[in-house]
């Protein structure tokens, strides 16, 4: 049994993964931290359970949930195909912070793959999610542990702000480390398709298998989605977002427009460039020498706007390179796809 040992009062009455699991198996769902985000798991073979996840987050019923599995015997329990191209993405990437979207098998419920023929299978890299999936003994259908709309939870007490009420627990393992969700790799085809930038990056497939194409959709607004989920608006907060993608005395001139205009400004800003603006809130997010920091700290920063007052946030633009395609990809969900270019 796993003590959780980053405990906030909040999870003091969950401190033991066999609890957790013992709620799985009774058709309950709890939420547990993952290297990615925090996930709020049900039993993936039960649409009781499943449908609970749903009602929980307010998830419209046509976006499918990504099963999480703690063995390679239970991906074939769950996928009726795995290609050649995807064993050696498993041997080099999982346990991680990436999904295959594959042919399913009988046995799921069809709530998980919202009537889909295929299912998106992931083994998460954090030690209370696999000795949670592995004592519960069961495919863990997980979607993000936030309401829906919201960014996804990295703390255990974003999920309580989310969520308190709505689920049976909470399992704590203190900040997620990845911070973005893992990338969504659709694998039923001969040269798999990237549906939603994550945590591996489109970098680190080209290395491993070759050729590896995006989602048409992830740059061509106008473009419909192949994964179901990533045609909903994400992310937002509260006041109005823009991205603006220039300088920092650029991007100050904005703020003082908007301050003679009487409103209340906030920014979002690299580590590196937060001391150069005059605004009512600067939130740093990360560091631009390492992009993996702002990953981490965006859904933290993001959800912290909403405790301030201001109306409107501009966002310095990032870097797509790296795990920068997946920042990129949820500021610009944030921001509702609103860029000003200098
Ligand atoms: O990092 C993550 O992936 C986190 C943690 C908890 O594992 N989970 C997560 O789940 O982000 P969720 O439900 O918030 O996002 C799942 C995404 C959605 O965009 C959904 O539409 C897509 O995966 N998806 C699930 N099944 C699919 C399928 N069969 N075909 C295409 N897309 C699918
Ligand atoms: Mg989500």
């Amino acid at each position: 049994v796993w003590i959780v040992d980053n405990l906030e009062d909040l999870s003091s009455s969950y401190p033991q993964i066999a609890q957790a699991a013992a709620q799985l198996r009774e058709n309950e769902v709890v939420a547990f931290p993952t290297e990615t985000v925090y996930g709020l798991g049900a039993n993936a073979k039960s649409d009781e359970a499943v449908g609970k996840i749903y009602e929980a987050k307010g998830r419209p019923s046509d976006n499918p949930l990504i099963v999480h599995i703690a063995s390679i015997k239970q991906l074939h329990e769950v996928a009726a195909h795995v290609p050649v191209y995807v064993d050696k993405l498993i041997e080099a990437l999982w346990p991680g912070p990436i999904t295959f979207v594959l042919p399913k098998k009988a046995g799921l419920s069809d709530r998980v793959t919202a009537g889909l023929d295929t299912v998106a299978v992931r083994m998460p890299d954090h030690p209370l999610a696999l000795a949670l999936i592995k004592e519960a003994n069961l495919p863990v259908a997980a979607p993000s542990a936030n309401l829906s709309g919201k960014p996804s939870p990295t703390r255990a007490s974003h999920v309580f702000d989310d969520l308190n009420g709505r689920i049976a627990g909470i399992v704590d393992g203190g900040s997620t480390g990845v911070g973005v969700e893992s990338t969504v790799l659709d694998c039923t085809q001969q040269i798999p398709v990237i549906l939603r930038p994550g945590g591996v990056t489109k970098e680190q497939l080209q290395a491993l298998i070759g050729e590896v194409t995006v989602d048409q959709a992830l740059t061509d607004e106008t473009q419909a989605p192949k994964s179901p989920g990533m045609k909903y608006t994400h992310y937002a907060p509260a006041a109005q977002m823009t991205i603006v993608d220039g300088t920092p005395s650029f991007l100050q001139g904005l703020i003082s427009e908007a301050k003679s205009e009487g409103k209340k400004v906030g920014v979002l800003s690299a580590k590196e460039t937060a001391g150069n603006y005059e605004a009512d809130v600067v939130f740093s997010c990360g560091s631009r020498a390492n992009m993996h920091t702002v990953a981490s700290e965006l859904y933290d920063v993001l959800r912290a706007f909403n405790e301030t007052d201001v109306d409107c946030i501009f966002s310095e633009s990032f870097s797509s390179a790296g795990v920068g395609q997946a920042v990129m990809n949820r500021l610009m969900k944030a921001a509702g796809h609103r860029l000003i270019k200098e």
